[in-house]
């Protein structure tokens, strides 16, 4: 008997109105189906749009600092609960063990951080021009927040906008990503058992065609939060502006590694291994292309790719697995797609290319971790994001072009150099056109309490986690308080 779950509706578990279900299915295993989830649609959203809109005006009377103990009781309890929880994440979208206990940790730090911001939240206070008059800066909240949120990080991301979100004093409708549906239900759990009131965040589940989109164009959500592909990201971006509401985007990334000439290789391969194959390369900070000076080129591949083959696949919960699975079978067509689009433009394969059909593999949606070299920088392969366990080398002649060929691509997420050279990292955190760089580490494994987001076509420009989320969810509103008893006119009584 599969397990059926529902939407959290105005306190209370609910199907979708046209009844409809979907499964949710094991990467691992595709014969071990999680649940069964509602397959929502416009009048699910409505429904819960209006049970957020009601909830928000007493919502945001409770102080800040009430609203953040929510927060820091839900952390304890995701601590209390970090080994169920990560075993649960590995067995619905497939990533190994020790990067879900990771994830867990994750939003844990961000519950515990964001619960530090309801007794800060804080504005400014600055001289008016005018005597006897006192001005000021406070944030309030935005509203009612559509929250859409992606599979490759099913309890980190949500937890990156429902804790900012829920210290500011906005209430919610989220649309988790339909392949890791049970992981937003465990999270809406956790708030609740922390003391969230009902009606205050609003689940439902369903595809993005079905139910993420009348979510977008409610009229009555003032902003919508997503993670996603730059396509959905687009549309997403065309519908707000339509409706004039704010959005919040975080997309894509063709993150770069520079390797320079003096860098220590050993570190380089640990951490383009770890950049390009953790998670399966499904993290939209994965490091795709790895940019290595000609003179080591050759000795870097050859260690890299002794790495890569020597990668165990397998179910992630097993302790001898190095990669899990992709997420789903349109995702190993998409990766292995590109295996042939790399093929045809020339571009070497040095290992991997296929779909692993070895012992349990075949079980599951298995796609062998696969190098590509002598790539060049216009090839697809170099430009596009693939989100699978694909990395391309390409040779550069120094570090000028490095940061050429690096910036070459339509996102600017993050980045990484590997060298000694204090003055090469230098002018690689100026010139690397990314929102995140890191020197000698890879490009994966950003911080909670730093800000989090990219540049050109990975973002809106907005950044999540560090206080700047807190842009994000609230809004800014200024006051002047006279108190001279008399009209005093800005600019004009000068005295
Ligand atoms: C993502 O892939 O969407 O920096 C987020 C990292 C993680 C978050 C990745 N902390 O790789």
């Amino acid at each position: 008997m599969v397990e059926r779950f529902q939407n959290f509706i105005d306190g209370k578990w609910v199907d979708a109105a046209n009844g409809g279900i979907f499964d949710d299915i094991n990467p691992a295993n595709k014969t071990e189906v999680l649940g069964a989830f509602p397959r929502s649609d416009h009048r699910d959203v409505d429904r819960a749009v209006e049970a957020a809109k009601a909830h928000f005006p007493p919502w945001r009377q409770v102080p800040a600092p009430r609203r953040a103990e929510i927060l820091f009781r839900a952390a304890e309890i995701l601590l209390r609960r970090k080994e169920e929880l990560a075993e649960l994440m590995t067995r619905e979208m497939g990533k190994v063990l020790k990067e879900s206990r990771g994830e867990v940790q994750e939003a844990i730090d961000m519950m515990y951080f964001i619960a530090g911001e309801g007794r800060r939240l804080w504005g400014e206070t600055t001289p008016s021009e005018l005597p006897n008059k006192f001005a000021m800066t406070i944030r309030v909240p935005v509203g009612v927040v559509g929250m859409i949120t992606p599979w490759n990080f099913p309890l980190a991301i949500p937890s990156w906008k429902l804790a900012p979100a829920l210290v500011a004093g906005n209430t919610v409708v989220f649309k988790p990503a339909e392949d890791t549906p049970l992981m937003a239900v465990r999270l809406l759990e956790v708030l609740l058992e922390a003391g969230l009131p009902p009606g205050v965040v609003n689940l439902v589940h369903g595809h993005g065609e079905e139910a993420g989109a009348p979510l977008v164009r409610h009229p009555d959500v003032s902003l919508v939060s997503f993670t996603g592909s730059c396509e959905v990201g687009r549309e997403v971006a065309i519908a707000c502006a339509a409706e004039h509401k704010r959005f919040c985007l975080e997309m894509g990334g063709k993150n770069p590694i520079l390797v320079m000439e003096d860098a220590d290789l050993d570190l380089a391969v640990d951490g383009a291994i770890w950049g390009g194959f953790g998670t399966s390369g499904q993290r939209c900070t994965a490091a795709s292309r790895l940019l290595v000076h000609k003179k080591v080129v050759k000795e870097f591949t050859d260690r890299f790719v002794t790495r890569a083959q020597a990668l165990r696949l397998g179910d992630g919960r097993l302790p001898t697995t190095d990669v899990g699975p992709v997420v789903n079978e349109a995702q190993l067509k998409r990766v292995h797609n590109y295996t042939k689009v790399g093929l045809k433009e020339g571009a070497k394969l040095l290992c991997g290319g296929e779909i692993s059909k070895e012992g349990d593999c075949r079980k599951g949606f298995f796609y062998a971790p696969t190098v590509f070299g002598d790539v060049v920088p216009k090839m697809r392969i170099a430009q596009e994001e693939i989100f699978g366990p694909t990395v391309t080398v390409l040779p550069v002649a120094g570090l000028d072009e490095a940061i050429e060929v690096a910036n070459a691509v339509r996102y600017g997420l993050s980045s990484a150099i590997y060298t000694r050279d204090i003055n090469k990292a230098f002018r690689a955190i100026e010139a690397l056109g990314s929102g995140i760089t890191y020197v000698n580490a890879s490009t994966i494994g950003a911080e909670v309490h730093l800000p989090f987001g990219g540049t050109r076509q990975t973002g809106s420009g907005h950044r999540e986690g560090g206080r700047q989320v807190l842009d994000v969810f609230t809004e800014w509103k200024t006051v002047y308080i006279d108190y001279s008893g008399k009209l005093q006119r800005a600019q004009i009584d000068m005295s």
